[in-house]
């Protein structure tokens, strides 16, 4: 993270802060811990050559530190469904890493991160930045075996709402385990009709 400058990616004042921030489209960059925890989960997973892909890439920042992990044999896939976001993002990596994009090591797409983007599939790790009401199963048929996805999904419990931070790993046979990590606050995993109307 200490090579990938956030203040390229959040244009609001006091980049550093260790708190969310506004990136436009009702949505935020991710608090500096939270994107930490996410890359130190997935670190293994995030190895030389990997693949990878990062569900609601928002500003870029967090697909620019799992590009910087991966290396010049590795690929992140950024997908997001504001297609103003995927410009946006896709500057910011110019102006801070622009060797990122001349090799494709980074590739960001328009779309509906809840169907994951199966044509560079299978990842080694997803890293999903917005809550999803059920787990995805396009995501998970989307790891390769060994490969880990991380993903907030809401949660009720009585009157009580909240999201857990699952972590569900792929095993070499094809079965899941999948873990709670911790309860978590994240913006939804929506349409781009639902986020913009609020
Ligand atoms: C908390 S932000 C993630 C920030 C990102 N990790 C970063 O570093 O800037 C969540 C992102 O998910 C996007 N999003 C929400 N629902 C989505 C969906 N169905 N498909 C793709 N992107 C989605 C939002 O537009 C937003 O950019």
């Amino acid at each position: 993270m200490l090579t990938v400058d956030r203040a390229k990616y959040c244009h609001e004042s006091d980049p550093y802060l260790d708190r969310p921030r506004r990136i436009g489209y009702n949505v935020t960059i991710s608090a500096p811990h939270m994107h930490a925890y996410a890359l130190s989960i997935l670190s293994n997973q995030l190895s030389d050559g990997a693949k990878a892909l990062d569900v609601g890439s928002g500003s870029g920042y967090l697909s620019a530190c799992m590009a910087y992990m991966v290396g010049s044999h590795g690929r992140v896939i950024g997908i997001e469904h504001i297609p103003e976001l995927i410009e946006i993002s896709t500057r910011n990596v110019r102006e801070d890493n622009p060797h990122f994009l001349k090799e494709s090591r980074i590739k960001f797409i328009v779309g509906d991160g809840r169907l994951g983007h199966a044509a560079d599939g299978p990842y080694n790790a997803i890293h999903v930045g917005a809550a999803a009401d059920t787990l995805p199963q396009e995501l998970i048929d989307q790891l390769a075996p060994g490969g880990r996805l991380i993903c907030p999904v809401v949660a009720i419990e009585g009157f009580q709402r909240f999201q857990d931070l699952l972590q569900v790993d792929k095993n070499a046979d094809g079965t899941i385990t999948k873990k709670k990590l911790m309860q978590v606050s994240y913006v939804p995993l929506t349409d781009p009709t639902t986020q913009l109307r609020n």
